[in-house]
């Protein structure tokens, strides 16, 4: 990973020097157009997957539009020629304060079927950190081969199965991923209204059970193997699975790894207290992308709450980051690291490594320009004061 700082924005003049060749861009550029690509790529059934959400997906389309009712105020000679986006988290230093969100069809969503194995390429080539799910189609020691020099995050979902869940996290310190991301919300299926009509749930088809699958503990709790019983393993799985913590289990999920733990799924500064005294390292702020509690708070509206409660602890954010314009507009409001979703998973449906890489470059590049233009040049320059309601 390079040290001095990137000049992301360069990408526009690799896209316009390629046109005078006669080389439009490979991938769209507006979320709107990859969007639609991504659609026409996709098996349907993954398709209604990755785009819906909960209920009548007011929430996943109100995260989205948050981020137009604020606007960044221009300075002028600022200074901004150069920027430097880099960006110190978990005792590194990274390019940028992108990352990518945790997506557990990730595998579906590539031509291969290998997803989770391309977005870790992505990552490499462009150092920004892949949060690898704990749903994915290879297995985790895979997806951390292919990280490069970039780190990685481990999302876990906690299984009720305890000895499962200490598996999957000594595995995940083994393969060398640097941070453990707990993900909260989703401990039972929100109502999700796409995949209820075409009665469809991917992993219960036994997809992206991989990391199940490949672990001895769950092994052990099968009378044969999945590979010749694979109906049984996925009866485990979906056994397991869910798991309501509490507050009361914090004590253990910390005692679980001396790594880096965040927890992800919070809204409420409450929690967010709670957490902090629990002694995690960093909060993530997060609604799912909408996908699991339907009614309209769009987590952008979350996110200076969070960050006021997690009084100096690392805060990532995701959910309805579009563009560049969003990751600047989430940093101005106290996120210290913000994460893509599914405009990544649209690039990997389109073009695997190379798709997810122009996704990042695009934001990247974007983010880059906006804070030269308007005069911020880095994000310690961008703080509240840099938004004004529109
Ligand atoms: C997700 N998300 C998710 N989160 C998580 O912690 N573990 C997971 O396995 C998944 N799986 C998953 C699958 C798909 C298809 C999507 C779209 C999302 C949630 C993800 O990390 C993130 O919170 C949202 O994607 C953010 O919303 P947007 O920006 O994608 O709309
Ligand atoms: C999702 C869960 C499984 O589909 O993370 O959002």
């Amino acid at each position: 990973m390079p040290s001095t700082p990137q000049h992301f924005g360069d990408y526009q003049h690799e896209i316009y020097a390629a046109g005078l060749r006669g080389e439009p861009p490979r991938f769209p550029i507006a979320f709107a157009d990859l969007e639609a690509r991504a659609e026409a790529a996709l098996p349907p059934w993954v398709w209604s997957y990755v785009a819906g959400g909960a209920g009548d997906e007011s929430t996943q389309r109100a995260n989205a539009t948050a981020f137009e009712r604020w606007g960044l105020m221009p300075r002028m000679m600022a200074g901004a020629a150069r920027r430097d986006l880099s960006t110190g988290l978990f005792g590194r230093t990274l390019p940028s304060p992108l990352l990518m969100a945790p997506i557990g069809v990730l595998g579906l969503c590539a031509q291969d079927g290998h997803g989770d194995l391309a977005t870790a390429r992505a990552a490499a080539r462009t150092g920004v950190p892949m949060i690898a799910s704990t749903l994915s189609a290879d297995p985790l020691e895979r997806v951390a081969a292919e990280l490069g020099d970039t780190p990685g995050y481990f999302q876990l979902y906690t299984p009720t199965d305890r000895e499962l869940a200490e598996s999957l996290v000594r595995r995940a310190e083994a393969a060398g991923f640097q941070a453990l991301v707990v993900t909260l919300d989703t401990w039972t299926l929100g109502w999700r209204p796409r995949d209820l009509a075409t009665a469809n749930f991917p992993q219960l088809r036994g997809h992206c059970l991989a990391n199940y699958t490949s672990d001895p503990v769950f092994r052990a709790r099968l009378s044969k193997p999945p590979e010749e019983d694979p109906a049984a393993a996925v009866a485990l799985y979906a056994s397991v699975f869910a798991n309501p913590l509490t507050w009361d289990d914090l004590p253990w999920l910390r005692s679980l790894t001396d790594l880096p733990l965040l927890l992800k799924g919070l809204c409420h500064p409450e929690d967010v207290r709670r957490a902090r005294d629990g002694g995690v390292d960093g909060i993530y702020c997060s609604n799912h992308g909408g996908r699991q509690a339907n009614g309209g708070l769009p987590a952008l509206d979350a996110l200076p709450g969070v960050v006021a409660a997690a009084d100096g602890l690392p805060v990532l954010f995701d959910s309805g980051v579009r563009s560049g314009t969003d990751l600047v507009k989430a940093l101005a409001l106290g996120a210290t690291a913000v994460a893509v979703g599914r405009p990544y998973a649209y690039g990997l449906a389109l073009g695997g490594t190379d798709g997810v890489e122009h996704v990042l470059r695009c934001l990247l590049a974007e983010a880059d320009l906006l804070m030269a233009v308007d005069g911020y040049r880095s994000p310690a320059a961008l703080g509240p004061e840099a938004l004004v309601r529109r």
